[in-house]
């Protein structure tokens, strides 16, 4: 029997590749030094049934007109601020994402930004390390979680589990959505307008989405608001922010500190200015990166490209106007 055409544009888990490779023929990029070029996936596409996207492509026209036989795209992110879905929607070709499945995992990574910028956890072990632990006066000093408040922009799933983690260390939690949430009080999370958010917290946890409306939304007006001992914490992308602005927002101290899993650029080269910083620590984009998590999230997107294969509803889609029925 004539298997299905696929392409997959980087590294993926083993248990989702072998799902795939069972009914489909299979042209993978597997160079982890650099992402697939764009002339090699282009060629790859003239004649693939599916797309399955680790997420480091722009998916947009003029990726798609390489690609007339194109039935579905999945992709193993939550987020797809690469992909242009109107490009999808009007080949009718079905988009579908992984959301729910790395909901706590990349709660548990926010929440250990927080608590590891607030509590010095990894000047500590630098200290440890270099054998400057000379006595226990010069350590390094943090501040308590207890009693101060969280303000998180973009409530969202994961947004709620940092809520829950943050009311267990006895933090007070506000939002701000473009939309309140009908069963906030059921999160007990006080919904602010921005402003109030960037005046009253102590720490301020950054989960939306990069789209048109929040691409730079933390600029050189919005740390001017913060407080001076304020704790920024962008897990969402690297792009919500305005790089410069934060550079000097913590090089002057107007902010106290910045904990990042996402930067703009990313990856972030060798040198760069925000490297040079006393009061940031940054992870390499690892909110989702554990073992069991990213295994759910191949699988599920694996599962969501045979679906569109067999023309059958992909489970997560997101372009649901012309998802299979
Ligand atoms: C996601 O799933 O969007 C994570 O940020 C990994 O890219």
């Amino acid at each position: 029997m004539k298997k299905f055409k696929v392409v997959i544009t980087g590294k993926t888990r083993p248990a989702a590749l072998n799902r795939i490779t069972e009914a489909c023929d299979v042209q993978i990029w597997e160079d982890v030094s650099r992402p697939v070029p764009r002339e090699t996936l282009k060629q790859w596409l003239l004649d693939a049934d599916g797309l399955f996207s680790t997420g480091d492509i722009r998916i947009d026209d003029d990726l798609l007109n390489y690609a007339p036989k194109l039935k579905v795209i999945a992709q193993s992110a939550v987020g797809f601020d690469n992909v242009d879905i109107d490009a999808c929607t009007k080949r009718s070709i079905p988009f579908a994402n992984t959301p729910g499945v790395l909901t706590e995992t990349t709660a548990d990574l926010t929440f250990a930004l927080l608590l590891t910028a607030t509590r010095r956890i990894h000047e500590g072990w630098d200290m440890v390390r270099s054998g400057r632990w000379l006595n226990n006066y010069d350590v390094p000093f943090g501040i308590d979680l207890f009693g101060k408040t969280l303000g998180i922009v973009g409530l969202g799933q994961i947004g709620a589990a940092v809520a829950k983690r943050a009311q267990a260390c006895g933090m007070k939690v506000i939002y701000y959505n473009r939309h309140r949430r009908d069963d906030d009080h059921l999160l007990q999370a006080n919904y602010v307008s921005f402003d109030d958010l960037l005046e009253q917290s102590d720490a301020i946890v950054v989960l939306i989405p990069l789209s048109t409306a929040s691409r730079k939304m933390f600029g050189h007006e919005q740390f001017a608001k913060m407080k001076p001992t304020a704790y920024f914490i962008n897990a969402a992308r690297g792009g919500v922010v305005d790089t410069a602005a934060l550079y000097e927002a913590l090089e002057t101290r107007r902010i106290a500190y910045a904990a990042l899993d996402v930067t703009d650029p990313e990856p972030l080269p060798a040198g760069h200015p925000l490297l040079t910083l006393p009061n940031i620590i940054i992870t390499p984009h690892i909110g989702s990166a554990t073992h069991e998590t990213r295994s759910r999230m191949a699988l599920l997107a694996a599962d969501n490209l045979l679906a569109g294969l067999a023309q059958k509803p992909l489970l997560t889609c997101v372009n649901s106007s012309v998802n299979y029925r």
